[in-house]
């Protein structure tokens, strides 16, 4: 089965081939000549997950999946979510993003956290979400330099490394990221 993955990023591509084997050819935007932005103006990540993937079944008629994830703070009502690429104005700035958020948790004990990946499926006209999340607390400074994004202050709950301390074996093993992948793995592998 040909099956779409509505992103740009390389290595999105290659883990989830490699995951999935022969049975599905995965192809990317790129593939599909697919070359506008796809929107992304829901405001949640399960809203925004949806959005991309209806954008290119709509346009592109093929079936397809899109994901969408980010950090959600309890103290912050749910902040930076889906906002968690340019909490701080930049697309990217991970500095800058954690620097903010360190700043608007100052002073509270209340760190409590996770990460969400949602992952939307739509095959032949249905739509399937897959959801994995990793609970965790936001620590008051970074610790360790593995990962990206928001890994130096993310601890998961129940160990004592943050996500930018371990290896990515490691926080492959738990990430929410991998939780959403393995979802659509087994429903992809069990559907006939
Ligand atoms: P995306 O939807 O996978 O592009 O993730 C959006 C943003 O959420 C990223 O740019 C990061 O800021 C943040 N994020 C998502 N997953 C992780 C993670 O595993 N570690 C750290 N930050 C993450």
């Amino acid at each position: 089965m040909k099956l779409c993955f509505a992103t740009r990023n390389a290595n999105k591509i290659k883990e989830i081939k490699d995951k999935l084997g022969d049975a599905f050819e995965i192809v990317s935007l790129e593939d599909i000549q697919c070359k506008e932005e796809l929107p992304e103006t829901t405001g949640t990540i399960e809203g925004n997950s949806a959005q991309k993937a209806q954008f290119v079944w709509e346009h592109y008629k093929i079936n397809c999946f899109a994901d969408d994830s980010g950090l959600e703070v309890d103290a912050l009502n749910g902040a930076p979510g889906v906002d968690s690429a340019m909490y701080a104005g930049v697309h990217g700035d991970s500095e800058a993003n954690i620097k903010l958020l360190l700043k608007n948790l100052q002073g509270t004990i209340h760190r409590k956290a996770h990460f969400k990946t949602v992952i939307t499926l739509i095959l032949n006209g249905d739509t399937h979400q897959f959801e994995g999340t990793i609970e965790g607390s936001i620590l008051p400074e970074t610790k360790g330099q593995e990962g990206f994004g928001y890994d130096p202050v993310f601890l998961p709950k129940g160990y004592q490394q943050t996500f930018a301390e371990m290896s990515l074996e490691e926080k492959n093993k738990i990430s929410h990221r991998s939780l959403a992948t393995e979802k659509l793995i087994q429903f992809l592998q069990s559907t006939p």
